[in-house]
């Protein structure tokens, strides 16, 4: 069951492209009718315009979209076909010509009338980097990026393979579109318990004022995945962890934990925070960073194959499933504070967690009998699953002696509220209200590719490590030279 955020108001068409892929079916649909399954059929506050390069009719593509909104378990097969014969339909793209665009934009005119939408339209790219030219140019040569509402345009990640060719498809989209009317998206930005980062950091005194390098020893963001390359072994295999998961996911926790306080909560200012943040990364070195990939192995007591083993996948490729890379942020905050990074595909459970890692004491001044350890005091903030804080600290058992023992303060998100929206249904809703604020804005997606552009012109090393495992033995020994250890997720 998911919670669904406030609505937006208005109606609108949201044109899907790659509407038959898999992003389109496992989670934009599954948002979209959670945001709009009660809506009257002649009324619908969320239409589906689906294009791609396959010749579907209606008829099929609202068959598959069933069937996907079943598999999610957003939906019985029953309520999912009553909402799709009124709030999806498709246009095929064909070979992508003029023509096929002047198709498409009749159609959307069509569906408008037919719906007696006001021309509010949400143009969503969920395409990979290859093929956004060819559909940039067929939507300025249809006159698709103006309409008599308003046009927004939401591109989903990876933005662009690199620095230059995301620099690139900014320059191609401002050809076409205003940067107000660009939402790039990354998930992350739209789970609570990341938004949650910024009320936890500064609604919250008693953490703003030790969250710095005087009391700070490091800080540790992991992204762990159980999962391995599934379905989307063409993606992946181009692709890998760097790009997928750090230049976007794990960049942008970074900049939430590490940013600054902004003047507001407006869209820019939080984003100019976290365009210094960018900024401030030291150029990374090659021996800042651990790439594996996973081979056979055993996760939640099930046998499996090996990447290079894995359908689609080249046989020698040298396509990173784990990375692990420390950074360093050159600002009063955060100068010599390591940063550790991690992320990985087939490891034993999924988690995302930051880990605030506290100095320890400057001076002991208990028996040495009193601890095996100088514990430090740690702030584990859970973004999934079982979303939440623990913050863990020493207190004395009680007897004669001192001795000390690691006890741990608790909140999770759940007892407190139940469940959580889905981020894309959160993400969505902005958009349709206008609201960039959990975009990534041009400035900040070229900053945060001039980051790894380092490692993705020279990528060094693979480390093999066994799925289940939490990665190759290079990431502990990684992170023992920023003087800590990896804290279990
Ligand atoms: C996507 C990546 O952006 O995020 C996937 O492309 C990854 O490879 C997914 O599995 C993880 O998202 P979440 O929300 O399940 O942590």
């Amino acid at each position: 069951m998911t919670v669904r955020p406030r609505a937006a108001d208005g109606r609108r068409l949201l044109v899907a492209f790659g509407a038959t892929g898999d992003l389109m079916q496992r989670k934009l649909l599954p948002a979209v009718y959670a945001l709009a399954r009660d809506d009257p059929p002649d009324r619908p506050r969320w239409a589906i315009l689906g294009t791609a390069r396959r010749p579907l009719d209606d008829g099929t593509f609202r068959r598959q979209g069933i069937a996907a909104l079943v598999a999610a378990g957003a939906a019985t097969e029953a309520a999912a076909a009553r909402w799709a014969a009124s709030g999806l339909r498709y246009q095929p793209l064909g070979r992508e010509s003029a023509a096929d665009y002047r198709a498409l934009a009749a159609r959307i005119a069509e569906v408008e009338a037919e719906l007696d939408l006001p021309g509010d339209r949400i143009l969503y790219l969920a395409l990979p980097y290859d093929a956004l030219p060819g559909v940039l140019e067929g939507l300025r040569s249809a006159g698709l990026t103006r309409s008599r509402g308003y046009t927004r345009v939401v591109i989903e990640k990876p933005f662009g393979r690199d620095l230059a060719s995301a620099r690139l498809l900014n320059r191609r989209l401002h050809r076409s579109f205003a940067e107000r009317q660009i939402y790039r998206i990354d998930h992350y930005l739209g789970k609570e318990t990341v938004q949650n980062l910024l009320v936890f950091r500064f609604a919250n005194m008693l953490f703003e004022s030790v969250w710095s390098r005087d009391r700070v020893d490091h800080v540790e963001i992991t992204v762990a995945e159980e999962l391995g390359v599934e379905e989307r072994a063409g993606y992946f295999d181009r692709a890998g962890v760097v790009r997928d998961m750090v230049q976007s996911h794990l960049t942008q926790l970074l900049c939430l934990a590490a940013m600054e306080v902004p003047s507001s909560m407006g869209a820019d200012e939080v984003r100019n925070e976290k365009v210094k943040v960018l900024r401030s990364i030291a150029p990374l070195r090659p021996e800042d960073v651990v790439r594996g990939q996973y081979r056979a192995g055993t996760v939640g007591g099930r046998r499996v194959r090996g990447y290079r083993e894995e359908d689609g996948i080249a046989r020698g490729s040298r396509t990173e499933t784990f990375a692990a890379i420390r950074l360093q942020l050159k600002n009063w905050r955060w100068q010599g504070i390591p940063f550790l990074l991690r992320t990985g595909k087939r490891l034993p459970h999924k988690s995302t967690q930051i880990v605030v890692c506290f100095r320890t004491p400057p001076v002991w001044f208990f028996p040495r009998s009193s601890a095996a350890v100088v514990a430090a005091n740690r702030l584990t903030i859970t973004l999934q699953p079982d979303e939440g804080f623990e913050l863990a600290f020493e207190v004395k058992q009680p007897g004669h002696d001192i001795r000390l023992q690691t006890e741990r303060l608790h909140f999770r998100y759940g007892e407190a509220f139940g469940p959580l929206p889905d981020a894309y249904q959160t993400l969505l809703v902005d958009v349709a209200r206008g609201d960039p604020t959990l975009f990534v804005r041009a400035d900040e997606v070229e900053a945060a590719w001039r980051v790894y552009d380092p490692i993705l012109r020279r990528p060094g090393r693979l480390h093999p490590y066994p799925a289940g495992s939490w990665g190759p033995p290079a990431a502990e020994r990684l992170a023992r030279r920023a003087g800590a250890d990896w804290s279990a997720p």
